[in-house]
């Protein structure tokens, strides 16, 4: 099939990549001159495992361009731009209707356009009046690629959503997806419902981070220890172990867009969400009391301090620092100067942080006489700690539980926390 994918970004890329490597012709269309540049000539610019080689591989299928023209062979355009939280919590859907004017005049007879990007309920139904024509299917189709894992969540998916009443359309898509993807995996729904199961599943995902971040809170007042409440909850399969890892907060581009736009579509509808609600304050708070609790630690410590802190992405695996709660957190910790290093969100992060950021070469470089070491991002990268000595007194604040405890608490001179013990 031939398909252009309208937005190269953390969504767009894989999606394009992944479907040109099940033998379709593809086109990428971007708006944004500086990526395309990148892109065309043969640079992919955000960081997801694997997605450099697999664009090596399916180059010769895969074309980027800046001319939405270019979409006029298309039997399958996919609309996946961004649409980020606007001030007030909803979804801005700017670049989602931008893109559709931009696509309308290309429009072969019959063409089918599939909504990748996370939408509030009904804006397919938007889309389609948008378009305003009989021969062409709109289709409500959500991603559930995990950033860092974008790759296998898109060649092992859980679940592919078509949200049609057209069931040729749907069977046309679904044969994209029926050669690599086991069959009862492709599920078929109406339109709403599908927008909807994208929200739904993000904020149930949130919350259930949120529910076990309060629960390490009272686990620190118990005497409780949180990995384990999460094993042992883990281990009842209608709970699941995955997503209770208690840390810093949840981040990143979607979690915090997609409960607050769930809540505000609820509101709109007059429907109180009061768990998500609560999910999203108590997951925004979350971030200021973990800075309370480093300049604690900072505090107590005699003399000028030298902070360090790993981990500037919203989570391991990404360059992204969209709503990262470490970004947060440094921008609340008082201390001047703090130290800083990540694998890959350095760039990122040095368009946001403030002069009083000090970038690292390297892991050694950040941690070295620090009095105090904070770990904000679950990079394995940062287990090279269990492997180093420490020559003074140093407080090692492992908040994302990532440490093997028993190694840590054996070194000399190190002072180890964890997030959901006694503190
Ligand atoms: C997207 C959506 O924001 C979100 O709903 C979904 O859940 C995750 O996928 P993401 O892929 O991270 O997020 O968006 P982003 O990384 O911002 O990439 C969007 C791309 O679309 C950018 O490269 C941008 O230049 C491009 N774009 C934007 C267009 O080509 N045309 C436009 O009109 C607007
Ligand atoms: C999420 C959904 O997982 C994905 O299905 C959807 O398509 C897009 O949004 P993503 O935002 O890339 O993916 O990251 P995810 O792996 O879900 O983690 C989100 C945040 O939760 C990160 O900040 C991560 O550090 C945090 N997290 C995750 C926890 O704090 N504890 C956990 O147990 C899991």
């Amino acid at each position: 099939m031939y398909i252009a994918v309208i937005g190269s970004g953390y969504v767009g890329l894989p999606t394009a990549c992944g479907l040109a490597s099940f033998g379709n012709d593809v086109v990428c269309i971007d708006t944004n001159k500086e990526k395309l540049k990148l892109l065309q000539s043969g640079i992919i610019p955000l960081y997801e495992e694997g997605l450099q080689e697999l664009y090596e591989s399916v180059k010769e299928n895969l074309k980027f361009s800046g001319d939405v023209s270019d979409i006029k062979k298309a039997e399958l355009i996919i609309l996946a731009v961004g649409t980020p939280m606007s001030d007030d919590g909803s979804a801005d859907l700017q670049y989602i209707y931008q893109a559709t004017q931009d696509i309308k005049p290309y429009l072969q007879n019959g063409a089918i356009v599939a909504t990748k990007s996370t939408v509030p309920i009904g804006t397919n139904d938007e889309i389609e009046r948008i378009i305003d024509r009989s021969d062409v299917t709109v289709v409500s189709m959500p991603e559930f690629l995990r950033e860092g894992y974008a790759l296998q969540d898109f060649f092992n998916p859980d679940r592919i959503i078509i949200g049609t009443d057209n069931i040729s359309v749907f069977n046309k898509l679904r044969n994209l997806y029926i050669q690599h993807i086991p069959s009862e995996k492709i599920i078929r729904t109406n339109r709403r419902s599908a927008e909807l199961i994208k929200y739904a599943s993000n904020a149930f995902l949130a919350t259930k981070i949120q529910f076990i971040n309060e629960i390490s809170d009272l686990c620190e007042k118990v005497d409780a220890d949180v990995a384990d409440v999460a094993a042992g909850m883990g281990l009842d399969t209608r709970i699941g172990r995955k997503f209770l890892n208690a840390g810093i907060g949840y981040g990143g581009s979607c979690f915090p867009k997609d409960t607050n736009a769930l809540e505000y579509m609820a509101n709109k509808n007059g429907v109180k969400l009061g768990i998500v609600s609560s999910t999203i304050k108590g997951n925004h708070d979350r971030r200021f009391n973990i800075a309370a609790r480093i300049n604690k630690y900072i505090s107590d410590i005699d003399g000028d301090a030298r902070v360090a802190i790993l981990g500037l992405a919203f989570k391991n695996g990404t360059d992204d620092i969209r709503y990262s709660p470490a970004i947060d957190i440094i921008q609340n910790i008082t201390h001047n100067p703090i130290y800083v290093y990540d694998p890959k969100a350095m760039n990122n992060a040095k368009n946001v942080l403030g002069a009083n950021v000090i970038f690292t070469k390297s892991l050694k470089d950040c941690v070295k006489d620090a009095d105090v070491i904070a770990i904000l991002t679950e990079w394995p990268d940062f287990k090279e700690l269990e492997n180093m000595t420490f020559d003074k007194n140093t407080v090692i604040l492992d908040y994302r539980n990532i440490l093997d405890e028993a190694i840590m608490r054996k070194k000399p001179h190190v002072t180890y926390k964890r997030i959901g013990q006694k503190i």
